[in-house]
């Protein structure tokens, strides 16, 4: 079955990209796997202590080389990846950090900045299933964590379908909804909606344009789009 981590190796393997950015780490269990000389690490709250990092080295000695950043991707990107990524543009990036709609557009948007022109981007969390998964990081907060929390992620895709003509948006339905952000030379048709419009959409509006509003996809579609043979 499709998910992120063999997206990611996938990818890596067949479409030669090398430089990695992972932006919501938690406890590495799928920054640690991915080989690569040159992974970066973004995360107020890693989960993981020098004694984990050590036994990962062992696992996968490319983890010697690692760069972590204990900070917001914010925080990140206003202090550090221009010095960092300027001249070693980033090739694959999962996001997965904040996992509300202003937070993950920003990620997005300035990964963009940084992505090279063959690069990946895979956004977590694009495809809830309930109104519970999609509440507020507030909400989740007070239901004490419990529970699946994709957030409003989703409204992230449908605001890039509506205002980038320079990237092609697609969204798996596998792993909470994996999506898929590339850059493009032909101009990609808009959507209709503004920033506004689509930070007022509830979930019930996603539900009954789910289809649309994150362009969703077969889990095989990744083959297809990025031409791998199963
Ligand atoms: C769902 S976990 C990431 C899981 C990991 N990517 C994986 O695939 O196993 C989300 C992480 O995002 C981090 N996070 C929350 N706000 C963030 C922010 N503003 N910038 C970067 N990371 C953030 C949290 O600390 C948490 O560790």
């Amino acid at each position: 079955m499709m998910n992120r981590l063999k997206a990611i190796r996938l990818l890596m393997k067949h479409k030669n990209l090398k430089n990695y950015l992972e932006i919501g780490v938690f406890n590495g269990h799928i920054f640690f796997r991915i080989k690569s000389i040159f992974k970066i690490a973004v995360d107020p709250d890693f989960t993981f202590d020098k004694l984990r990092i050590l036994g990962k080295i062992i696992l996968n000695p490319l983890n010697i080389f690692n760069k972590y950043f204990k900070k917001t991707s914010d925080h990140f990107f206003s202090n550090d990846a221009a010095s960092l990524l300027n001249n070693n543009k980033i090739d694959i990036s999962l996001i997965d950090g904040m996992h509300e709609y202003d937070f993950s557009t920003r990620d997005v948007e300035n990964v963009l900045e940084y992505l090279s022109k063959e690069g990946v981007i895979i956004m977590h969390d694009c495809n809830p299933l309930t109104k519970e998964a999609a509440c507020s990081f507030e909400q989740w907060k007070q239901r004490d964590f419990e529970g699946t929390w994709n957030g409003d992620v989703w409204k992230t895709i449908l605001y890039l379908q509506c205002t980038r003509q320079d990237v092609q948006v697609f969204v798996l339905d596998c792993d909470h909804g994996l999506g898929f952000v590339t850059k493009t030379n032909e101009p990609s048709k808009l959507l209709p909606y503004t920033k506004e419009q689509i930070q007022a959409l509830t979930y019930e509006d996603f539900d009954k344009n789910r289809a649309e509003f994150i362009n969703l996809k077969s889990p095989d579609y990744f083959y297809d789009y990025f031409k791998i043979k199963q």
